[in-house]
């Protein structure tokens, strides 16, 4: 096993990962490990955009007033200035770099606003329907030609490093990171660790992430000891493609900005009783898709954009119009067929305005995160501009950190404790079982409608998969199957935790049980703590 040094190790590389590299490579070396190529990332997948004020009508104040709205009661205002503020420079960054934002036809020096649900105004700076490609493509270039940055693609993150520091309390020293090619698990020591990566959607058995979010950094951080607050707040994205073939496939919440309407099997229109329309909060649209399909049973409601101009359509999304035309579906003169998925959590380990975790030497950025921007709902296209904001924080708080931090002494090569069990899964199987059960029981017990019933079946059946997971992680050779289902473990145990705390209904939390807001008690964020960290995997055994 081979050890690796360097000033900031980054695990991830989606927009939070490299947008925080490019800036720590300035003043110090970047690792950065990616558990499959680099641009298997979520950002690639983005289409809707960065939230940012810049439009002629529009004012921060006003992002601030939609942010804390869509938010429920629950967003940290501080974080939310701190990130609506610094959103137009992010935005003017990205161009300087080389991203070609789509501009406005009259005024080809500004880039054209689109618009999405819970915003008062247009405000989503985007490439068309591929912002994420657009923004990952520039980046990761840019990252893999830096002489500062070295990228480990391939290489799964499995635990943290840490280690008593200065003044005796733990700190994160680096991770373990396991070469998907050779099977070798390797140390990376560094002065500052930086999780950054994403989110966690494959907790659920419909999702529109791609199959890597499986919470690794959120678990990892756990398992080392850092806080965690808000994960009951999972976003169900109101309109992902239903089709037999493409089950995780977003339709952006611009095709509604954009004129689109939801409608049910007979044409009705399913917003029509609410004052915002189908431009409501993601909330308020995804409960009331879900309502309409327990209603009346049919699987799937529809989104109709047929109004629009086909020509405007195809200019305007041509991501999705071409996807769905593979599919052969023609959205220039059929309505979508679509329903919730998960698609955001907007919980995570909680961080401070410089992205610092509760664990020293460790930072969060972007959706593994909880910054206190999203509150109890995200505001659509907040998240890439979150992402944005926070790392280029995390690197200016981290530029001061390592000065101050010694070169890790740790040896050449290092031995991970866990390894030494290792012997080949006779029935691999399992763990594809283990898989799926706990897929299904979050999205029938845990999803947009709870109850404390449902909760309790859903901790019932976790505590089983959990301990044939563990026992399969202390007895066999881990490989990326195990790790990955570990995590979804560990993500589900916090996501149904923090649900059955909050006996209230608040934004993305809805409780059968507890069906009102309750301010009085629960206006407040909620934090877990985990009283064992792992020291026995995360502690680097020297040889
Ligand atoms: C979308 O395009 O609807 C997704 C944007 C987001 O999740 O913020």
């Amino acid at each position: 096993m081979a050890s690796f040094h360097s000033d900031c190790l980054v695990m991830g590389t989606g927009i939070a990962g490299l947008s925080f590299a490019l800036k720590a490579a300035r003043f110090g070396q970047v690792h950065i490990i990616a558990k499959n190529l680099a641009c298997d990332t979520n950002t690639n997948l983005a289409q809707g955009g960065i939230a940012a004020a810049m439009g002629e009508d529009d004012r921060l104040e006003l992002h601030v007033e939609d942010t804390l709205k869509s938010g429920c009661g629950l967003c940290h205002e501080d974080a939310v200035r701190i990130v609506v503020d610094e959103g137009p420079r992010m935005i003017e960054e990205l161009e300087e770099m080389g991203v070609s934002f789509t501009m406005r036809q009259d005024r080809p020096d500004r880039p054209e606003m689109g618009r999405e649900g819970g915003h008062s105004r247009r405000r989503i700076v985007h490439a068309k329907d591929m912002t994420g490609q657009a923004v990952q493509k520039v980046l990761a270039e840019k990252a893999l030609e830096h002489p500062s940055i070295r990228v480990y693609e391939f290489c799964l993150a499995l635990d943290l490093i840490t280690e008593p520091g200065k003044d005796g309390a733990m700190r994160a020293v680096g991770a373990w990171g396991l070469d998907r090619v050779t099977g070798e698990v390797n140390a990376f020591f560094a002065k500052t660790v930086v999780l950054a990566t994403g989110g966690s959607g494959k907790v659920y058995l419909y999702t529109t992430n791609p199959d890597g979010a499986t919470g690794d950094g959120l678990a990892m951080g756990w398992r080392a000891g850092a806080e965690a607050a808000n994960m009951e707040f999972v976003q169900f994205h109101p309109t992902c493609l239903f089709h037999p073939k493409r089950t995780n496939f977003l339709i952006s919440e611009a095709v509604r900005g954009e004129g689109g309407k939801l409608v049910s099997r007979e044409g009705l229109s399913i917003m029509r009783n609410h004052p915002d329309g189908d431009l409501a909060c993601r909330d308020v649209v995804a409960l009331a898709i879900d309502a309409e399909m327990k209603r009346t049973g049919a699987p799937c409601v529809f989104l109709d954009i047929t109004s629009k101009d086909p020509e405007f359509i195809r200019n305007r999304f041509p991501k999705i119009y071409d996807t769905c035309l593979s599919l052969g579906l023609d959205i220039t003169r059929e309505p979508i067929p679509v329903v919730p998925a998960a698609h955001y959590q907007c919980g995570g380990l909680l961080v401070d305005t410089w992205s610092r975790t509760s664990l020293p030497g460790l930072y969060a950025v972007g959706e593994v995160a909880c910054t206190g921007l999203h509150g109890a709902n995200r505001l659509a296209s907040n998240s890439l501009l979150e992402a944005l904001v926070m790392a280029d924080r995390a690197a200016r708080a981290a530029r001061e950190e390592i000065a101050g931090v010694p070169e890790h002494a740790g040896p050449e090569s290092a031995h991970w404790p866990a390894a030494t069990l290792g012997r080949a899964p006779s029935e691999a199987v399992l763990i594809t079982h283990s898989w799926e059960e706990i897929r299904r029981f979050m999205w029938n017990y845990v999803g947009l409608v709870r109850s404390d019933h449902r909760l309790r079946m859903a901790q019932a059946r976790l505590r089983l998969v959990k301990a044939e997971i563990e026992e399969f992680f202390r007895n066999f050779e881990v490989d990326a199957d195990l790790v990955e289902v570990r995590n979804i473990a560990a993500v589900a145990d916090l996501i149904i935790r923090s649900a059955m705390e909050r006996r209230e209904s608040r934004g993305l939390h809805y409780s059968l049980d507890w069906p009102d807001r309750d301010d009085e008690h629960f206006r407040k964020d909620t934090v877990l703590v985990n009283p064992l960290p792992s020291v026995l995997l995360s502690q680097a055994e020297r040889s």
